[in-house]
């Protein structure tokens, strides 16, 4: 995955538990990159071993680690420069209904980018269902945490719950996800 992805990690373990966590971190994952470049992709290898050996040195469940990242990375990406992409739309479902669109436009810069997919369709105004597609394994609940992060952006409280899984080795993994959304 892109350096901004491996960025934000640091970025997060560092901001609560210390540089000194984070060399811990790095030296049990075997990545001696000490600074990520934004704009350089990375092998997922590294990312995924990043965050194995932050489960190990934290005591931390992976699910919960990957949900907090979700939640994280949208603060992250408005403080990085990307925060004009969250305000072209006025509204959470306005705004999750765009993210292939918005992930097409993020490909002109990142050009290796392999983005997920999303159909998100607005089933009540306090209700969206979510099916996310991708190649990679094992980021459900980071997706769980992205859209549960997305709420605050909009005012409102968006509650995550996975409605049905399926995973295959060939095609990668179709999630299925019931947001609820609350005022805030
Ligand atoms: C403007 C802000 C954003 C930027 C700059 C951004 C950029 C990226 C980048 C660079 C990657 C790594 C993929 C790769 O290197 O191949 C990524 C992955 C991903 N992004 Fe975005 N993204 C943004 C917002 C969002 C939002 C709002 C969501 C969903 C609510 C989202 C969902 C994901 C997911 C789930 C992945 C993991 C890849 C996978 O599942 O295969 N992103 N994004």
């Amino acid at each position: 995955m892109y350096g901004m992805v491996n960025q934000a990690m640091q970025k997060m373990v560092v901001g609560l538990h210390g540089e000194d966590t984070w060399l811990r971190i790095r030296e049990r994952a075997g990545c001696d990159i000490e600074a990520f470049v934004r704009m350089d992709a990375y092998s997922d290898s590294v990312t995924y071993s990043l965050v194995g050996a932050a489960v190990e040195e934290l005591g931390t469940d992976p699910a919960a680690l990957l949900h907090a990242f979700g939640v994280y990375w949208i603060f992250y990406a408005q403080s990085a420069g990307y925060r004009d992409f969250f305000q072209a739309c006025d509204s959470y479902q306005g705004f999750v209904q765009q993210l292939d669109a918005m992930h097409a436009r993020l490909q002109m810069a990142f050009r290796e980018l392999r983005a997920p997919q999303f159909a998100c369709t607005v089933e009540a105004p306090d209700a969206v269902r979510v099916i996310y597609r991708s190649h990679r394994h094992g980021l459900d609940p980071f997706v769980a945490g992205l859209f549960e992060g997305l709420g605050p952006v909009f005012n409102v409280r968006a509650t995550v719950s996975k409605t049905a899984e399926h995973v295959s080795q060939e095609s990668g993994v179709e999630i299925h996800y019931l947001v609820r959304l609350e005022a805030a």
